[in-house]
């Protein structure tokens, strides 16, 4: 009998076609909940995948493979209870999640919607010197916590691109990377301290929940810059939403919110943010390897029980 994959309505189609031509059968659905009888669950990030999920799917289940680096949306605990494995595509997003942390923090400290605001309300009326200043990199220190494939990256690039000194935190030190990489280890309340930009890059989980929250933001320096392309709940919003309204830090730019679509409240009115709609792995290129890992990684699972 063929195995049955259901997919998350928003799967591309380079993922059903693989399994397709593999023999699945293979239905999209808009809830998981509704999946029952499937071997695999193929969803994205939004997808709650909860007890009730799976139970609602049945013992049948063998593999939940989510097209996100994260699977913070999955209960893991329940997961391997039931011995269903969960598998994700890490390493695939490195460089698109590291450019677009990049052009978050030019774009802050560069103003560009600002400036772009700026222009297109006509506001322009010629060149000034003290036109929408903003702040250079060269030099600066860059503070990265969570030291894995995209931290990594996004050091590499700030440090040979924009001369920034890097300095990291990471539950694991790793001793080789700070030799081969000219990179110092800190404690995280030291890098917070000492950072003229912090940049997260931790996955989320029950120990990273408010890893930055109003204790931390105090901490900081009040001219730095920080930049969120992990997850939302990694930094307590509203917390946040104070920090940079009273200025305690300068900015903030972030791909990723605590409860999205939703914003904390007076999130968006402030001039010291650059908001992004959890876009920084949404090239085609790699939204397509994602996609193709996905249903590669069903099959592998399914073809080796
Ligand atoms: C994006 O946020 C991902 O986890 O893939």
């Amino acid at each position: 009998m063929k195995k049955t994959v259901v997919a998350s309505k928003d799967i591309p189609q380079e993922s059903i076609r693989i399994l397709q031509k593999k023999g699945y059968r293979v239905t999209q659905t808009g809830s998981l909940r509704k999946a029952k009888g499937a071997q695999a669950l193929l969803s994205v990030l939004v997808d709650k995948i909860d007890e009730k999920t799976m139970d609602a799917v049945g013992p049948q289940l063998k593999v939940i493979s989510n097209m996100a680096s994260g699977t913070d949306n999955i209960d893991m605990a329940v997961a391997k209870k039931r011995g269903i494995i969960v598998a994700n595509t890490p390493g695939i997003l490195t460089e698109v999640v590291a450019e677009h942390t990049v052009a978050l923090l030019l774009a802050l400290t560069r103003r560009v919607v600002e400036g772009d605001s700026f222009v297109r309300k006509k506001k322009y009326r010629g060149w000034k010197p003290d036109l929408l200043l903003g702040q250079e990199l060269q030099g600066e220190t860059l503070g990265i916590v969570g030291h894995g494939k995209i931290g990594c990256r996004v050091a590499d690039i700030l440090q040979k691109g924009f001369g920034m000194k890097v300095l990291y935190y990471d539950i694991r030190r790793d001793e080789k990377a700070e030799e081969r990489c000219s990179i110092t280890y800190t404690s995280l309340k030291d890098l917070l301290k000492q950072a003229d930009v912090v940049s997260l890059h931790v996955p989320l989980l029950p120990t990273t929940l408010h890893m930055i929250g109003e204790k931390e933001l105090m901490i900081m320096k009040k001219t730095v810059y920080l930049l969120n392309t992990a997850r939302g709940a990694v930094v307590d919003e509203k917390a946040l939403v104070v920090s940079l309204k009273e200025e305690q830090i300068a900015g903030a730019a972030l791909d990723v919110f605590e409860k999205e679509p939703k914003l904390a409240p007076g999130l968006a009115t402030l001039q010291n943010v650059v908001l992004t709609p959890h876009i920084a792995s949404a090239s085609t290129k790699a939204r397509i390897a994602m996609a193709q890992l996905a249903a590669r990684n069903i099959i592998v699972v399914l073809e080796n029980l």
